[in-house]
């Protein structure tokens, strides 16, 4: 199927798949201290692109562009500096590389490799102004190591880093080996899978046979092993499929194979690999739309082989008009295996073109590990019967989450024991736009929902580099200008029963005792006490429930509204109620006296405009129905200037109304502070009166010579405000309440005991503004 059929099906296919997509339930804002971070930055220091911990994890190593740094995270919440390694290429390499490089910044020493060699020593590589370079580090001194002339020992390392800082890297060193994926040359057309550094020979992908294409562009890699095999390393990577004979070139993902005990050949293939297979990943959507193009890989359950599992995420190579799309698989590690002892292919001399092998493998299969030394035949048969016939599909065939319009550039993965036992995955995406999606893997692995989007760097900046510590349960982002300490969860943003379990979040649970959501404790003994429902989120078999049900009432199933106010306002005048959205998944109504209200204008962002009128006035109630609860969002009074607006109660039976509109009986101790509630908006209406008569009176002649001209918003009062002040406006110099601006008119009031919107708001911030604590990062 040539590309650009696949790019009109594209757009067909994902309109298809709109109303499946997916969204993150919340979404927190750069900056919001509802999800706090840690951030270190200096100005002298960039590009944090390499994260490492050590085997106590008690130490973040981090490479960042010419330094190596050491943080001690023993106290979570605290990233602090412990040790500092400068390590800047030498002036005649950055005035060399100056006359070649392309772009002003290149020159510099970009970290690459950051890995642990063995109990005392780091091994570093970088690209050293295009001039790739290894060294060690002495952990003991946290310093680098020094050959006889004092000097700082470094080799050259070609095919170890790149030379380029924006080719694509992999490495992973076992028993001292170091085996790397990256391109081997200055113009970046010569990719090489290599191993090399220990005492085992050194080998190399053949350039000449055409075992990577020379777009190779490397996403991962992994030592596997498994307890009745030899050890193997897999290489993740995308490449031109040059068994595709298209028009257009067709990139396809790929992971590769090669054996840990694999010591090259005598006379054929000396000094390289005889054990490469390299085998094709597929991530489509619905068989045809194909997320071709690999970006990173994660893996869950090493230590398992029959449940080990890969996770990638990938993009397509076909995006609709820019925008991205961006997709999440899954690969079991026997898939990968069952495609590496399947059929080879082969390309025909003659039409050149690719098709299955069919004729006979001698034994032990040419490619598989621990076979000693192969036979010069079979060697030959390996030069080129490298790709393998099978595709390796992903786990049930589906993608386990797509995206049409957000661009995932990396993954950590996680396992999470929730209260039921159940151990569920838990995914963290870094996308293109400096977020994390957070998400959790339900249905037996085959659903996501993602529980939140933590916004942590400028919208321009990806995601680069991710690190998931699950012992302190903390998230370590590198970026362009800063590391920043994510922790994994903020189980207090969610205030009520109702929203810890709608969360859906495993680290989470909602503690009857305390009656707060908590983390979820790791000795179950007192099960009872705890409610979370990962699987369904549903409230009404777990808050609502009667093991739910607090023993004192009001305590633990009560759901107060995340905001109260208090709207006086004159007749005729335009009052803007504002409804906090927690939930993107929840769809939002509003209610006067319990009844959907009949002239009013709902905006889009979900404000209900009311023009004051006599009928109009009185209780307002904003609910959020998510997941078949319903739940109070917000809560308003709107009453005239003499106070009017609380006289329907009478005629509204809310507790009748209740049980028709959600059949949830969850508002029964509503009254508990209903009463209290009317007291004070009582008070409060008289202190306003009150207010108000001073006020005219005092200002009789000014609001006189004003009001023909205007209310609130003289230009005055805008400049005071600092911000835009509605257009409509009461005729009075009163203001509304539910809207965030009401101090310039109303500056007569204070301090008479007026009830104050934003105190009385509580602070869920969900898709809130916040300070930008965040902003030098
Ligand atoms: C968690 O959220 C609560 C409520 O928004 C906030 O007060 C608290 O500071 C947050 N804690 C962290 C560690 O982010
Ligand atoms: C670790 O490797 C370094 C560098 O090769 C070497 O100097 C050191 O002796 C090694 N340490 C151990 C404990 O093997």
């Amino acid at each position: 199927m040539p590309p650009w059929v696949v790019s009109q099906w594209l757009v067909l296919v994902l309109l298809n798949y709109a109303g499946a997509e997916p969204v993150p339930r919340i979404a927190f804002q750069r900056g919001d201290p509802s999800r706090s971070i840690n951030i270190f930055s200096r100005s002298d220091i960039q590009h944090y692109d390499r994260l490492l911990l050590s085997e106590d994890r008690e130490t973040l190593y981090v490479g960042a562009r010419d330094n190596i740094l050491a943080f001690n995270m023993k106290d979570p919440g605290n990233l602090r500096l412990t040790g500092e390694i400068s390590w800047a290429s030498k002036r005649d390499q950055i005035e060399n590389c100056k006359s070649k490089a392309r772009k002003e910044g290149e020159c510099l020493n970009f970290i690459r490799i950051l890995l642990h060699l063995n109990a005392t020593h780091l091994y570093v590589c970088g690209t050293n102004a295009f001039c790739p370079n290894c060294t060690y580090v002495d952990l003991n001194t946290f310093s680098l190591l020094l050959n006889h002339q004092n000097e700082t020992l470094a080799f050259e390392s070609k095919g170890q880093s790149p030379f380029d800082p924006e080719h694509t890297h992999t490495g992973v060193m076992v028993d001292g080996e170091l085996y790397t994926g990256t391109m081997n040359n200055f113009r970046g057309n010569e990719p090489i899978i290599l191993r090399s550094l220990g005492p085992l020979p050194p080998l190399k992908t053949d350039a000449s046979l055409g075992w990577l294409h020379s777009d190779a562009s490397f996403a991962g890699s992994f030592y596997i092993q498994a307890p009745d095999s030899a050890g193997k390393v897999y290489f993740f990577f995308e490449e031109t499929g040059k068994e595709f004979d298209f028009f257009d070139k067709v990139m396809v993902s790929r992971v590769a194979r090669v054996c840990k005990d694999d010591v090259g050949g005598d006379k054929v293939l000396q000094k390289k690999w005889t054990t490469f297979l390299k085998a094709q990943l597929v991530c489509n959507y619905k068989q045809n739309f194909p997320f071709n193009v690999i970006r990173h890989v994660a893996l869950l359950n090493p230590e398992d082989p029959q449940n080990t599992v890969f996770y990638g995420v990938f993009n397509s190579q076909w995006q609709v008009g820019g925008s991205s799309s961006s997709a999440v698989c899954s690969f079991r590690l026997r898939d990968i295996e069952a495609a590496f002892n399947g059929n080879y292919k082969e390309q025909n001399k003659e039409s050149s073109k690719w098709t299955r092998y069919t004729g006979p493998v001698s034994s032990p299969r040419p490619g598989s590990c621990s076979a000693g030394k192969f036979s010069d035949t079979d060697l030959n048969f390996m030069k080129d019967h490298f790709l393998m016939d099978d595709k390796v599909l992903p786990a049930d065939r589906q993608p386990l989450l797509i995206q049409q319009s957000v661009s995932y550039t990396r993954i950590a993965m996680d396992s999470v024991v929730a209260l039921s036992g159940e151990t569920y995955t838990v995914m963290y995406l870094g996308t293109d736009r400096g977020s994390v999606h957070k998400v959790v893997l339900v249905n037996k692995g085959t659903e996501s929902h993602i529980i939140e989007e933590i916004n942590l760097l400028p919208n321009d900046e990806p995601i680069e580099t991710l690190l998931l510590e699950s012992t302190k349960k903390m998230l370590y982002v590198g970026s362009r200008d800063g590391l920043l300490q994510v922790p994994l969860t903020n189980c207090s943003v969610y205030r009520t029963c109702i929203e810890c379990v709608l969360a859906r979040d495993p680290y989470c649970a909602w503690s009857l005792p305390s009656g707060q959501c908590q983390g979820v404790p790791s000795a179950q003994e007192n099960g009872e006490t705890w409610l979370q429902d990962i699987e369904e989120g549903n409230p009404n078999t777990t808050c609502l429930s009667p093991r739910g049900r607090s023993p004192r009432p009001g305590h633990s199933t009560d759901n107060p509204p995340t905001r109260v106010g208090n709207v006086s306002a004159a007749y005729n005048s335009i009052v803007e109620l504002q409804c906090p959205r927690l939930s993107s998944l929840a769809t939002y109504s509003w209610k006067h006296w319990g009844q959907s209200p009949e002239k009013q204008v709902v905006t889009s962002a979900g404000t209900l405009v009311v023009t004051v009128k006599r009928d109009t006035l009185g209780q307002y109630e904003c609910w959020a129905n998510e997941n078949g609860s319903q739940f109070l969002a917000a809560q308003y009074w709107i009453r005239d200037l003499s106070g009017v607006g609380i006289s329907h109660k009478d005629s509204y039976n809310r507790d009748s109304n209740m049980a028709i509109e959600n059949g949830v009986p969850f508002s029964s101790n509503e009254q508990d502070y209903y009463k209290p509630f009317v007291a004070v908006t009582v008070l409060l209406a008289l202190t306003l009166c009150g207010c108000v008569f001073l006020a005219l009176y005092s200002w009789r002649d000014q609001i006189k010579a004003k009001s023909k001209i205007q209310g609130c918003s003289t230009p005055e009062s805008e400049k005071l405000a600092g911000s835009k002040v509605q257009e409509k406006t009461p005729l009075n110099g009163f203001c509304q309440y539910g809207r965030e601006i009401t101090k310039p008119c109303c500056v007569p009031c204070r301090g008479g005991g007026k009830m104050d919107v934003d105190n009385n708001s509580i602070n869920l911030t969900a898709n809130g503004a916040a300070a930008d604590a965040a902003s030098d990062v």
